[in-house]
């Protein structure tokens, strides 16, 4: 099956640098700011005035559509394929809820935006979609990514499908399972015998080296507006169930700014009438973000990009949500920024609560979450200590990624029953 034709989205503007704010147009070559370099992460731009006034001539314009599935906010993201295509078809389900969770946990409701079930088993699937739409645009057949695992998994499989190739560098601590995607689907897989923070240099420079195009999320400006579909589908899909918290695992900090991001532009363009504030959860041992949060003594939001990159240290992390692995939170200034402007806030929680929230998600809600995709729940209970949420909120967790990705992590959760006699 030939692959469509991909156009820009006319109301597509360009990109601006976050952390001095310099503007680029929409067919700059370029990943990041000229001036600010790797630290100089470019914001996809719209014109939402425009776009708010097609929303207003048609109201059923963002409740409906003539397709399902992410390309359905064809509007809201950068490029805009002509047909659909198997490759890049990614349609999430509609939320969950969690009476029996949500009870556990002494809420008023529970949303679960359960992303375990795309194509290759986690959020990913929605940047992978559109940086494919985006190479094919560009003319070009090979892509790279640098990832903890589920990045390179999305990408596998999405370029499997298009007929692309695709290069992925991996920490070589990467979880069995992850590297069995990778490798089944034809991926040229290069472990690296380090942290993720090196494997993304590396794969910075290869692609650079190798005019490759670049599924890095923390660096590709368009995969944050691929994974801004995750919040406005969870959006559509619960009308008048608008929650007041969004909860969001947090690495390098792309999906949790695509969440905040998303809520701003349904806001602006009346979509919504409120804002539900976004938290961001971090793992303890990989807590830049939220340490610099806690010890930020100033209201975060009037930080500017130079005062968040001062802010956030680099750490050397360790946790056992190996996707959320991350010590130095490349998208931290675009993910500062957003989760601010929501109102919302960082924190960090114990691996014991993660290897627990694991467990409350499978026995109380029926679904199975990699550690990273748990962390959110996981927040929860930080977060009400906190007072950053009442009793009386609903609150939705994104679960970004799927339990069979990492089993021994899961099996920490569980106690294996001894074997009996089959005599017995
Ligand atoms: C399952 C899962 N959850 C959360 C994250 C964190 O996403 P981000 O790096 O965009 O903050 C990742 C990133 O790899 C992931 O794979
Ligand atoms: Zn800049």
């Amino acid at each position: 099956m030939p692959l469509p034709v991909v156009t820009s989205n006319p109301l597509w503007t360009g990109c601006r640098c976050v952390v001095c704010n310099r503007v680029y147009p929409i067919d700059y070559a370029g990943f990041v700011c000229a001036d600010c370099g790797v630290d100089g992460i470019l914001d996809v731009e719209y014109d939402l005035d425009d776009l708010a006034a097609k929303a207003r001539a048609d109201s059923r314009w963002f409740a409906s559509g003539p397709v399902s599935g992410l390309w359905r906010f064809a509007d809201q993201l950068p490029v805009q394929p002509e047909a659909r295509h198997p490759g890049w078809d990614v349609a999430g389900l509609a939320p969950l809820t969690a009476p029996r969770l949500a009870q556990h946990l002494g809420l008023a409701a529970l949303i679960l935006k359960d992303d375990t079930r795309l194509p290759s088993g986690s959020l990913k699937d929605r940047a992978a979609a559109v940086a494919i739409a985006r190479a094919v645009q560009l003319g070009i057949d090979h892509i790279a990514c640098a990832s903890t695992g589920n990045a390179a998994a999305s990408l596998a499989v999405m370029a499997a499908r298009a007929g692309l190739k695709a290069s992925i560098f991996v920490p070589a601590a990467a979880p069995r399972a992850k590297l069995a995607q990778l490798l089944v689907h034809g991926s040229d897989l290069v472990r690296v015998d380090g942290t993720y923070d090196q494997t993304f240099d590396l794969s910075l420079r290869r692609i650079e080296q190798h005019g490759w195009y670049s599924r890095n999320c923390a660096h590709n400006p368009l995969l944050v507006e691929g994974k801004k579909t995750a919040i406005l589908e969870l959006v559509r899909d619960c009308p008048g169930a608008l929650p007041d918290v969004v909860m969001v695992p947090v690495g390098d900090g792309c999906i949790v700014s695509s969440v905040a991001k998303g809520l701003l532009e349904l806001h602006h363009l009346r979509i919504i009438d409120r804002l539900p504030r976004v938290i961001g959860v971090q793992a303890a041992g990989a807590a830049p973000l939220a340490s610099a949060w806690r010890d930020c003594r100033r209201d975060p939001a009037t930080l500017s990009g130079p005062g968040i990159l001062a802010a956030v240290p680099s750490i050397v992390p360790q946790t056992l949500a190996d996707s959320i692995s991350v010590g130095i939170p490349r998208n931290r200034v675009k993910a500062w920024r957003y989760v601010s402007r929501t109102g919302g806030a960082f924190l960090a929680v114990p691996d014991e609560a993660i290897t627990e929230a694991i467990g409350q998600l499978a026995r109380l809600a029926g679904v199975f979450a990699e550690p990273s995709g748990a962390a959110g729940l996981a927040g929860i209970i930080a977060a009400r200590d906190q007072g950053l949420i009442k009793g009386t909120e609903a609150v939705a967790v994104l679960v970004t990624g799927n339990g069979l990705k990492d089993v021994d992590a899961a099996l920490a959760a569980v106690t294996i029953p001894e074997p009996i006699d089959p005599a017995a």
